[in-house]
């Protein structure tokens, strides 16, 4: 290592910031392409705490490969700063930038980049190699790591030889093989069918808890997402919408975009009617009422808004004169629930989960229902 990096991580070590281990301030990328230029992230700002675990999510073409890259230090920023372990990688030069990597992260790429003219062994034993470890200790090492993947019998094959599931197990297995600090995954289980998926997450989530790996996961899986991180990053066209805890991110969503993106949501058109120590009421066109949560900021009285409905927080009734009346045009019974599509005044159609016990059956298409919601709404302002 050189002098200067080591002056500048000692300096990072001791500094008193020292939790955050990946901080992005501000960042933006333009990729150029003779007269055009994308703008794949759009100013993103945000810190990874030590030993946490990260997930970021969004549509295709949202930024999260190239966010993956710039806190990875596998590309620089057009503009704002990226911090690994404090150490500012602008700073480095292309030596010093390689050193960090192959010390401090393991990756594990959405095309896995194994490659093919290696064998898995020789795959899971490079980024040892470059680490400057003696090689009898890698080829154990990998072979120990190639056991826990399921493939040790295969450490002589080619990736070429493998089916796509084999080949991200190689993957895993050379991301995790130097044991990294750092551990950075877009899109790593994806070729992976049900059950493999599952003990491969599981695997992952084991060495962040017992060794402390900071973990950042790409994924466009939003069960995947919000079951095994301590926060999630939501990227939409290159900015970050909400960056929370996933109950938060689910529950009080920061944005029309996360509330229809994460799970399920029925989107009405109303105005804010008024508000009360309980929050809002909101008014659809056809007279009725709902409450709503009170968002931060307030919207005024007489604003139109877009209002959030998930399906499982909707009940559904033949009887009374509350809710929102409506007509059933489709049930589907879904084993453990039951679906039903009700079309209301305005034209729109909503979509209502309700648990299913044994005997219940749907309602019959035609019957004339009330629609009400057992949680307030969550509401944002119409441009
Ligand atoms: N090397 C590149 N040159 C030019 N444009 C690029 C390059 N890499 C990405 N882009 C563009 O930048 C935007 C963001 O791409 P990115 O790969 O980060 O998206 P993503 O969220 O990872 O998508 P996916 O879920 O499909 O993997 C897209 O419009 C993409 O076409
Ligand atoms: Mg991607």
């Amino acid at each position: 290592m050189s002098t200067r990096l080591a002056a500048l991580l000692k300096n990072a070590s001791d500094s008193a910031k020292g939790s955050h281990v990946i901080r992005a301030v501000d960042v933006k990328k333009v990729y150029k392409m003779g007269d055009s230029e994308t703008h794949a992230l759009r100013g993103v700002t945000l810190d990874v705490r030590r030993g946490e675990y990260l997930s970021i999510m969004g549509p295709s073409g949202s930024g999260k490969s190239t966010f993956f890259n710039m806190i990875g230090g596998l590309d620089k920023p057009t503009a704002g700063k990226v911090y690994i372990d404090q150490v500012d990688i602008a700073q480095l030069d292309p030596y010093e930038l390689a050193w960090l990597r192959c010390r401090k992260v393991g990756y594990i790429f959405q095309m896995f980049n194994l490659i093919q003219v290696m064998s898995c062994i020789e795959n899971v034993m490079l980024p040892m190699s470059f680490a400057g470890k003696d090689s009898e200790e890698a080829r154990d090492r990998a072979l120990e790591i190639l056991e826990m993947v399921g493939l040790r019998e295969r450490a002589l094959h080619k990736p070429g030889e493998m089916s796509g599931g084999q080949q991200q197990r190689v993957a895993i297995a050379r991301a995790l093989a130097v044991q990294p600090s750092i551990l950075l995954l877009d899109e790593p289980f994806s070729a992976l069918d049900k059950n493999l998926r599952l003990d491969m997450q599981i695997e992952v989530k084991r060495i962040q808890r017992t060794a402390g790996t900071t973990t950042i996961l790409v994924t466009h899986d939003q069960e995947e997402a919000l079951s095994m991180a301590d926060r999630v990053a939501v990227l939409s066209k290159g900015k970050l919408e909400q960056f929370a805890p996933p109950t938060e991110i689910y529950d009080a969503p920061g944005s029309l975009f996360v509330n229809t993106f994460v799970g399920a949501a029925n989107v009405l058109s109303g105005t804010v009617a008024g508000t009360d120590a309980g929050g809002n009421w909101v008014r659809l066109p056809s007279g009725e009422t709902l409450r709503a949560r009170q968002p931060h900021p307030a919207i005024a009285e007489g604003t139109r808004v877009s209002i959030c409905l998930r399906p499982e927080h909707l009940d559904v009734a033949t009887t009374g004169n509350d809710g929102i009346a409506g007509i059933v045009e489709m049930g589907l019974p879904l084993g453990a629930s039951i679906v039903h599509e009700v079309r209301i005044a305005d034209g729109t159609a909503i979509k209502i989960a309700t648990p299913r016990s044994p005997g219940i059956v749907p309602l019959a298409p035609g019957t004339a229902v009330r629609v009400s919601s057992t949680v307030p709404a969550t509401i944002f302002p119409q441009n």
